[in-house]
C-alpha cells in the first residue's frame, strides 16, 4: 500500500464512520427519520472536504500497479464513501447529471476500467473481499444492525458458494456418478445453511434500524456521467451457478439473461468467469429428464434423482424466504409506511419498487418452479421426474 491509500483507508475505518454514526444519530432523533435535508450540515461538509482531500492525493498519484487486490480495495473505499455522500444527499443523481464529487468519480473510472469491474462499490467490497483488522471489518457505521446485515450476507453468500461449487465439481463427473450423491449431498446442507442463515437475520434484524440507517447506503450513485445501481447481496456468480445447472433458470430466457448480463460487471473478474462458463453448460434437469424412460430403474437414477430434486425443493424455498420474509419485512411493508415526498425519493434513479417486486417474484416462482402462465418455469419436468421415482 503506498503511503497515501494506507492514509484513506485508515480514514475510511475511523473518521468516516465516527462521522457517519454521528450524521445517523441526528437523523434517528427527527420525528421524520427518512429527512436528512438541511440538518448536520457541519458534518456533511467534513465528510467531504476530508474524503475530497485524501482522494486528491491518490488521483495524483495515479496507477501504482500494486495488484488486483490492492486496487480494487481501493475502489471500494472510493465507492464507500461516495455511497456515504448519497446517503447523506450530499450528491443525488436525480438532482444532478455529473457526480460533483470530480477526484472520486476519476479515481473510481480510472479503477474500475483498469480492473475489469463496475467503477462503484459492490458487495464484495463488503461482504466477501472486506478484510478485518483486529476484528473489524470495513463499514458506514458501527450500528449493530449494520454488522448484522453485513455478517448474515456474507455466511448466505458463502453458503450460496458451497453449494455452486460442489455442482460445479458435479458436472463434469455426470449424474450417473457414483460420486454424485456425495456432491448433492454438500449441495444440500449449503442450502440448509442458506436458510439457517436467512432466518436468523428475519428474526434479528430491526426493520426500523435497518429501513432507515443501513438500507440508505446501498442506494444508486453517480460516477462520472453514469448512474450505478445499488449493491445487492445477488451480486455473485454462485446463484446463477445453482440456477442453470440445477436447470430452474434459463440463459437464453429474455428476462434472466437481461438480468446475467446487467450484473456483470458488480462481480469481481473470477465470478464473472465461472458465469461465463456456466452459461455455456447443460443443466442436470435436462440430463435426467433426457435418461429417464430408458434408466428410471436404475439403482443410481433413483438414488441421485431423490437427491437432486431434494436440492431443487431446496433452492425454492430460500427464494421463497428471501422474497417473502426478507423483501416483504424489509422492503415492502417499511416503504409503504413511507411518506409520499420520501417515496418519490426512493424510486428516483432505480427502478420503481413494484417493477423491482416483480422481477423478484418471478426469479422466486422460476427457483421453486410453480406453476405461472406468463413466464417459462420447470414446473411441469419437476412434475414428470416426480412422477420417475418409485
Ligand atoms: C434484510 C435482508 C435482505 C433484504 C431486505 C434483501 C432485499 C433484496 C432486494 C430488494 C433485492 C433486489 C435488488 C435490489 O434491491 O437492487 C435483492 C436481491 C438479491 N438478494 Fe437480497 N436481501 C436481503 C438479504 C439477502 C441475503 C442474506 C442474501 C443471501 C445471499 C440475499 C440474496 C440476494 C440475491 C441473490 C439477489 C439478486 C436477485 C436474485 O438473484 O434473487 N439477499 N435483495
Amino acid at each position: 500500500m503506498t503511503t497515501h491509500s494506507r492514509a484513506f483507508d485508515t480514514w475510511m475505518r475511523n473518521d468516516f464512520v465516527e462521522i457517519n454514526n454521528q450524521l445517523e444519530d441526528i437523523y434517528w432523533q427527527q420525528e421524520d427519520r427518512a429527512n436528512v435535508e438541511g440538518v448536520g450540515d457541519a458534518l456533511k461538509q467534513q465528510l467531504v472536504d476530508e474524503g475530497n482531500a485524501l482522494i486528491k492525493h491518490l488521483v495524483a498519484e495515479g496507477n501504482t500497479d500494486e495488484g488486483f487486490d490492492h486496487a480494487f480495495d481501493l475502489l471500494g473505499n472510493v465507492g464507500l464513501f461516495m455511497a456515504a455522500c448519497r446517503r447523506h444527499e450530499i450528491t443525488e443523481p436525480s438532482r444532478e447529471t455529473h457526480s460533483p464529487l470530480l477526484d472520486a468519480s476519476t479515481l473510481a473510472m480510472h479503477i474500475g476500467a483498469s480492473i475489469g469491474v463496475t467503477p462503484r462499490f459492490a458487495t464484495a467490497h463488503l461482504c466477501t473481499h472486506n478484510s478485518a483488522v483486529n476484528g473489524l471489518y470495513k463499514r458506514f457505521t458501527d450500528l449493530e444492525d449494520e454488522k448484522l446485515f453485513v455478517d448474515y450476507n456474507t455466511k448466505g453468500i458463502l453458503a450460496y458458494k458451497r453449494a455452486a461449487d460442489a455442482l460445479l465439481r458435479l458436472q463434469p463427473l455426470g449424474i450417473s456418478h457414483p460420486i454424485a450423491a456425495d456432491l448433492l449431498a454438500v449441495v444440500e446442507q449449503a442450502l440448509k445453511d442458506v436458510m439457517q442463515s436467512n432466518n436468523y437475520l428475519f428474526q434479528n434484524l430491526d426493520t426500523d434500524r435497518f429501513f432507515y440507517c443501513v438500507r440508505p447506503y446501498y442506494k444508486p450513485y453517480r460516477v462520472g456521467k453514469e448512474v450505478y445501481r445499488g449493491a445487492n447481496a445477488g451480486d455473485f456468480a454462485g446463484i446463477n451457478v445453482i440456477d442453470m445447472l440445477l436447470g430452474l433458470c434459463q440463459a437464453n430466457e429474455t428476462s434472466y439473461s437481461q438480468m446475467l448480463v446487467d450484473k456483470f460487471l458488480y462481480m469481481m473478474p473470477e465470478d464473472q468467469q465461472v458465469l461465463r462458463h456456466c452459461m455455456r453448460l447443460p443443466s442436470f434437469m435436462d440430463e435426467f429428464l433426457q435418461v429417464g424412460e430408458e434408466h428410471h430403474t436404475s439403482s443410481w437414477f433413483q438414488e441421485n434423482l431423490r437427491a437432486f430434486l431434494k436440492v431443487c425443493k431446496l433452492h425454492g424455498q430460500t427464494a421463497i424466504q428471501h422474497h417473502n420474509q426478507l423483501v416483504e419485512k424489509y422492503i415492502r411493508i417499511p416503504n409503504q409506511d413511507l411518506g409520499t415526498s420520501h417515496q418519490e425519493k426512493v424510486t428516483a434513479s432505480g427502478p420503481p419498487l413494484p417493477v423491482l417486486l416483480a422481477q423478484l417474484e418471478k426469479l422466486r416462482d422460476r427457483r421453486a418452479a410453480r406453476p405461472r402462465d406468463d413466464i417459462f418455469t420447470r414446473y411441469n419436468d419437476i412434475t414428470r421426474l416426480t412422477e420417475l421415482l418409485d
